[in-house]
């Protein structure tokens, strides 16, 4: 008989999600908004230390809204990092504007100070600067900030951070996410925290999340009749979503933490093998480890990252390979895209050798153990 799936990361109800989703239903406010919306956005922007929170149905409108308040549009550019998932770069597009792809750099696998620093001075001599840079935090790891900050803010270009993966982790002791004019987490089935679908707009700046509010609550003027004098967006979050998403924001320490020991045990497992990494943790922060991430050198291993999915997969077990980066995305074909360095695209390797391991937080060691067991044997053969 085959053995129960395991899957990459699958959603962790914990022991509030109920009573909170309850209280949506005694109090019969089923609606979209409502005082549970309310309550999430107050606990997370608490919980992450911001002035500002806007509870959406998606990470992707996120970064929609934030991008049309930086005024995004036809003819103008956007920087983002190339390895990472489509929806973080969808949204220039649906300006009507055009991404211009950074590279990773090694230690963190997130946007490449040298590669931005290139493609700004590229861009100041063409005399167009980006309209607004979206820095990833990828698979859980804050980008380093510090530099990546410093040439944006040489430049005077916008930072959207994207920390749809990164909810719970820190850079220098902050929470990540509040590092741009802009953060967006995303609340997708597969996240650290999740409503089954949703995300969240964050900013010190609370006028700017109060348009955004405006927006996504389809642009109503203050009358009483509906009356619109700008294009809006249905896009909050609802009542009951919003419940689950506070009690899982309760859980959401635990969560890191036992993500953070099933990392520990990989890397107990692999780490000495020669030709496997893991994705190294920057001394600069703390990741919540959302999916552990290795390298394989096949050369050293003598398998392929995909050659070990396919075995785990007919072990009933699910792993993915890397983000496959967006300048080689077909719909992002021709995009311009700035490497590390000259010789050297980092997120063309990561997405050739990497592989993400299941991580959910609810992973039992027996589970761990079979995949563990399957790569071993794997690597054997
Ligand atoms: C890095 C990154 N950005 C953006 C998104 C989009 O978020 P959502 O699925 O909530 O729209 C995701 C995940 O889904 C993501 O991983």
């Amino acid at each position: 008989m085959m053995n129960p799936r395991i899957y990459l990361s699958p959603p962790h109800i914990g022991e509030y999600e109920q009573q909170f989703v309850a209280e949506a239903f005694a109090s019969n406010w089923i609606a979209p908004l409502g005082p549970q919306v309310d309550a999430f956005e107050h606990e997370l922007a608490g919980y992450v230390g911001i002035k500002g929170a806007l509870a959406l149905n998606s990470g992707t409108a996120a970064i929609h809204l934030a991008l049309r308040y930086l005024q995004v549009g036809p003819g103008d550019r956007v920087f983002c990092s190339s390895l990472t998932f489509s929806g973080s770069a969808y949204p220039i597009v649906y300006q009507g504007a055009e991404p211009v792809f950074i590279d990773s750099e090694p230690e963190s696998w997130n946007m490449s100070p040298s590669a931005l620093e290139r493609a700004f001075a590229e861009a100041e001599r063409s005399g167009k600067l980006p309209q607004a840079v979206i820095i990833v935090n990828l698979y859980g790891q804050s980008a380093d900030m510090a530099p990546l900050l410093a040439l944006c803010e040489r430049y005077g270009v916008p930072v959207i951070e994207d920390a749809a993966e990164s909810l719970g982790a820190t850079y220098q002791g902050k929470a990540s996410g509040t590092f741009g004019k802009f953060g967006v987490y995303s609340f997708n089935g597969n996240k650290i925290l999740t409503t089954s679908g949703g995300g969240m707009l964050i900013s010190d700046d609370v006028e700017a999340i109060k348009k955004a509010r405006f927006w996504s609550t389809q642009a109503r003027d203050p009358a009483r009749h509906y009356q619109h004098s700008e294009i809006g967006y249905n896009y909050r979050l609802s009542n009951v979503l919003a419940a689950i998403g506070r009690g899982q924001l309760r859980g959401l320490e635990g969560r890191i933490a036992a993500k953070r020991r099933i990392f520990e045990r990989y890397f107990q497992a692999f780490a000495t093998i020669p030709g496997i990494t893991l994705m190294p943790e920057a001394p600069y922060g703390r990741s919540n480890r959302w999916l552990t991430v290795l390298t394989i050198d096949p050369q050293r291993c003598g398998v392929t990252a995909n050659q070990i999915i396919e075995t785990l997969e007919a072990q009933n077990i699910e792993a993915r390979p890397v983000w496959k980066p967006l300048h080689l995305q077909p719909v992002f074909a021709g995009t311009a895209y700035y490497r590390h360095r000259e010789d050297d695209s980092v997120s063309e390797r990561l997405f050739a050798h990497g592989l993400c391991l299941p991580s959910g937080s609810n992973l039992q060691e027996e589970e761990q153990e079979r995949v563990i067991d399957c790569v071993r044997k794997t690597l054997r053969r």
